[in-house]
């Protein structure tokens, strides 16, 4: 059933095909495998993404604000146990199911973005203040999930876990609250042992971050709240907004409601337009925060204009006497984005950027590593932190649309180069994530793991490429659609 009315070419994330929302819940045994799954998986592939519940109105819906549900795939044994899809029940969700609301508290926006295990728990995250939720291994939603009371506020898409430490740092920005952004690192146990707050000007979208051994690198970048938008995503009639955003903005966060207000405006933007725009006039700069440091001890590197959702990985650089000089961060590079109102990330320009933040002299320098249009960057996190040689990328349509096209991309940023290599013609590969064949394997010793729609049958699998050669390992054929997503991960059982 498709629920979104196509709009035109001109909004390919709504235009349905593989991007369009399935509306039944599936739970499927004993799944069909081409090739071999390794015996060495034990655990479960899960992925997060935006899945509107019911028909959607295409004039405001923004592909980031669809009500979250997460799709899973249990291997064991060289065998594909089962697959499930489950919406992830936020209070907005279960109500638009007609279900009991599971135990919550905090602001409900859909926690549609990421799906991670920590401290025993699996986690669908999302970020800007948006309630987090705890889910059971079989993927039914337990309850909102606040790091067992220290972390209330919200949380992040794209925490970093340290290998070494086992922590996860994170930082995390709220939209009712401008003027600074939190730090925190959660223990392995899953409390938040620090927690700090770094001041920046207004209120901007901050998705991911770096992590090196030393330091977080805060992406300080110009996409901001937009407060008419907001308003207007929530419909308060346009002859009030002018005036309205004003007073308003100067309310938010400064009044006790705001917490409530912020709520029942979150709820009334569930599957509608998202309230953040292209803000040329804020700056453009990466911060760079030793882990142990005060919030103030952060120091900004500025950098040319642009945008990054997502980075690859983040290290210190180490002259020869030991001494940290510099702060390198790969991450894909928008020369702008969210610009004409768009409802995605369309019309936008991509490449694999490295950013080197020199703390001698204070100045960052940029180079180019591959110009080609590409999204969803990973690395062996293993290596979380540290230098790394290989990263993967989904290659995106190269016409702009934003749109995931058929190659995987694996850089060698050793060497210089780029393999880019097509899973065949009309094939859509959506994020993959790396798992190593054995805690002690090389870097690019295991295999590639993530959701690929095939154009010409219209069928989904989950795909298995070794990391290597990029050749097909296994794939295990799903019993109904996988629409296109955001991230996942492997949970090792
Ligand atoms: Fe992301």
């Amino acid at each position: 059933m498709s629920v979104i009315a196509p709009t035109g070419s001109d909004r390919p994330l709504l235009t349905g095909g593989a991007y369009d929302p399935v509306q039944v819940e599936t739970t499927a045994m004993d799944l069909r495998v081409t090739g071999r799954i390794p015996e060495w998986l034990d655990g479960r592939y899960v992925r997060n993404g935006p899945n509107p519940i019911g028909a959607v109105d295409p004039a405001t819906f923004h592909y980031f604000m669809g009500d979250g549900m997460v799709h899973g795939v249990r291997l064991r044994g060289g065998r594909a146990e089962w697959y499930r899809n489950r919406w992830v029940r936020s209070a907005d969700a279960a109500k638009a199911l007609g279900e009991p609301v599971p135990p919550t508290s905090g602001v409900s926006v859909a926690a549609n973005t990421t799906v991670i295990g920590h401290a025993g728990a699996t986690l669908a995250l999302v970020e800007a203040g948006g309630t987090c939720y705890a889910l059971t291994d079989e993927l039914e939603t337990i309850g909102s999930w606040t790091f067992q009371g220290t972390l209330p506020g919200g949380y992040t898409a794209h925490p970093k876990l340290d290998p070494a430490s086992g922590e996860l740092h994170a930082i995390s920005y709220r939209f009712d609250q401008p003027g600074f952004v939190q730090y925190s690192v959660v223990d392995p146990r899953g409390r938040a042992r620090r927690v700090v707050d770094v001041p920046v000007a207004g209120s901007p979208l901050i998705h991911d971050m770096g992590l090196t051994e030393g330091h977080v690198v805060v992406l300080d970048l110009p996409i901001e709240f937009d407060l008419a938008r907001a308003m207007r995503a929530v419909g308060v009639p346009e002859r009030m907004i002018g005036p309205g955003s004003k007073v308003a903005s100067k309310l938010i966060g400064r009044v006790p409601a705001g917490g409530r207000l912020a709520d029942k405006a979150a709820s009334r933007l569930r599957n509608g337009d998202m309230p953040y725009s292209w803000s040329p006039e804020h700056p453009s700069r990466l911060g760079v925060l030793p882990r142990e440091g005060a919030g103030a001890a952060v120091r900004w590197f500025e950098i040319a204009q642009c945008f990054v959702f997502h980075v690859l990985g983040a290290y210190d650089e180490v002259d020869r006497d030991g001494m940290v000089t510099a702060v390198v961060v790969d991450g894909i590079r928008y020369d702008e984005v969210f610009v004409n109102d768009d409802r995605g990330p369309e019309g936008a320009t991509t490449r694999l950027t490295r950013w080197r933040l020199d703390l001698v002299t204070g100045r960052a320098s940029e180079t180019t590593v591959d110009d080609r249009q590409q999204e969803f960057p990973r690395i062996d996190e293993r290596l979380m932190g540290r230098p790394y040689r290989f990263g993967y990328a989904t290659g995106l349509a190269p016409d702009g649309t934003g749109t995931v096209d058929d190659r995987i991309l694996k850089h060698d940023l050793v060497s210089g180069t780029t393999e880019s290599h097509s899973l065949g013609e009309g094939v859509e590969v959506g994020e993959l994530v790396f798992v190593p064949r054995a805690p002690d394997a090389a870097e690019d010793d295991g295999v590639l793991m993530g959701f690929v729609h095939d154009g010409a049958t219209g069928a989904d699998r989950l795909e298995l490429l070794d990391a290597a050669s990029l050749e097909s390992v296994a794939q295990v054929h799903l019993p109904a659609r996988v629409p296109h997503g955001f991230h996942g991960n492997w949970l090792p059982a």
